[in-house]
């Protein structure tokens, strides 16, 4: 069990390993093969405790693709909703299928999983971090314009569970993630403090923006913040990424966001759909990225 391989995080994986899924997500984009199917009778549990379009749709259809299948499982229709214990779940789903991917509320559940299944565990999105969508954003970079190493990437808005991950990624592949968040909205100390010179805070939007080479944001509000809306709405309503803060940045700069997206609030129409904007390729990338973790992790076993 101690060697089965998790991604709980992007920390689960090593800078090399990091690079080596994105050129793999770019391959198996550029040369769908249908008889590769190195997953061939494997199957994934897919536990979902919040809503999701794109990494539901991903997992399933990258496991048909690899001739291997998927299980939705929703705590409402499960025993994990009658508070049957954490480890007991894990052990028990982890002795049937070969995978595990998990949305949940609490980092801790995925961590948890981990720590008791015999298989590999994914966090397809908790409260604190979402690595997938990382996988598919760096893909999405690196097809654009090549490797992210050294570049500046702004981070305006909520210090969430995507800027989290973002933290990881400027970590792992050497580019300097320059945050703007309002005041209390601050990313977890202690993930900011293990980034070092990674990362660095500005006072505003237009300062963070300026020279970057990716403009990234996401929702005031996250799924189970809905109560929150109206106080952020007001918190963050200097933080929106418009056209005066892509004119910060580099002429060519992109701009990201993992979606669903609420114009006019966190991006201007303007931007999202406008010509720097690239939302749709980097959902699809969701597929081809979810794919290349997908081999990554259960291929080799
Ligand atoms: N970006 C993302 O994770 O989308 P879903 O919530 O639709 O899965
Ligand atoms: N921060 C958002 C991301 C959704 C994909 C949320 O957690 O709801």
């Amino acid at each position: 069990m101690s060697n089965t391989r998790h991604f709980t995080s992007l920390l689960d994986i090593t800078s090399d390993e990091f690079r080596h899924i994105i050129h793999r997500a770019m391959a198996l984009k550029t040369h769908r093969d249908p008889n590769y199917q190195p997953l061939k009778g494997q199957v994934l549990a897919m536990v979902f405790e919040k809503s999701s379009t794109r990494t539901r749709i991903s997992f399933e259809a990258g496991m048909v693709h690899f001739g291997g299948s998927s299980i939705f499982l929703s705590p409402r229709d499960t025993q994990l909703g009658r508070g049957e214990p954490l480890q007991d779940s894990a052990k028990v789903i982890s002795s049937m299928v070969d995978g595990i991917m998990l949305r949940t509320d609490k980092h801790e559940t995925v961590t948890t999983f981990a720590e008791h299944s015999s298989v590999p565990v994914i966090n397809g999105l908790t409260d604190q971090q979402h690595p997938c969508q990382l996988l598919a954003d760096m893909q999405t970079y690196f097809e654009y314009r090549g490797d992210i190493q050294g570049k500046i990437v702004a981070w305006i808005g909520d210090g969430n569970n995507m800027c989290h991950s973002y933290i990881h990624a400027a970590m792992l592949l050497g580019f300097t993630l320059h945050i703007a968040s309002p005041e209390g909205y601050y990313p977890l100390p202690e993930i900011v403090a293990a980034a070092g010179d990674s990362v660095r805070f500005f006072a505003s939007p237009v300062l963070a923006a300026a020279n970057a080479d990716l403009l990234v944001t996401d929702v005031w509000a996250s799924m189970g913040q809905e109560q929150e809306q109206q106080q952020r709405e007001v918190a963050f309503k200097d933080y929106q990424i418009n056209a005066e803060v892509m004119a910060a940045a580099q002429p060519d700069a992109l701009f990201m966001h993992c979606l669903p997206a609420h114009r006019g609030e966190e991006v201007s129409a303007e931007v999202i759909d406008g010509p720097q904007s690239v939302i749709f390729p980097e959902a699809e990338n969701r597929l081809h990225a979810q794919k290349a973790l997908l081999e990554f992790l259960l291929a080799s076993k």
